[in-house]
């Protein structure tokens, strides 16, 4: 079957796809965008997480026929032009990214936390990221990249907002 949708903005369309695959596999392998990581395929660790019509979704328990006519958002959309969105500037300067296997899922979902809570809790923190999991970091740094992207943004406005 032919699946039309919008990803990070752009029309796209792939053709012959599978009634059976995943929209991680569309992403991955059929339209170019493989920041959306396979780590579990089971919907239990986070890393395939993306925004389907502004919710998350895990990509791997969404039927590639699921995304038509609709719009996705992967971790390659969130970056600004050519620069980094806050959320992967601070991960980075929190030192939050180690083998980066988990990180696209953690900043998806990070990402979505401070949209919503432009100074999250930590607990809010930990809610908003428990469906992420990480071998490499131990979370506290995680946890650190997500408290200095809230810390700048409130810096920047003036105001916790
Ligand atoms: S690959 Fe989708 S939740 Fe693990
Ligand atoms: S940085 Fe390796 S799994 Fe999280």
């Amino acid at each position: 079957m032919r699946i039309s949708c919008t990803v990070n903005g752009e029309p796209q369309q792939a053709d012959d796809v599978w009634e059976g695959e995943s929209l991680l596999y569309l992403l991955r392998e059929r339209l170019g965008f493989p920041g959306s990581k396979n780590a579990c395929e089971q919907g239990e660790c986070g890393s395939c997480t993306v925004y389907l019509d502004g919710v998350l979704a895990c990509a791997c328990l969404i039927a590639a026929g699921q995304a038509q006519g609709r719009d996705v958002r992967t971790v390659e959309g969130l970056a600004d032009g050519d620069g980094l969105a806050a959320i992967q500037q601070a991960f980075l300067d929190a030192g939050a990214v180690q083998c980066g296997f988990c990180t696209p899922g953690l900043l998806v979902a990070a990402h979505d936390l401070i949209a919503r809570h432009a100074v999250p809790a930590d607990a809010e923190i930990r809610e908003a990221l428990a469906g992420n999991l990480c071998r490499c970091t131990g979370y506290e740094k995680i946890l650190e990249g997500v408290r200095l992207a809230a810390a700048r943004r409130t810096a920047q406005s003036g105001s916790p907002s």
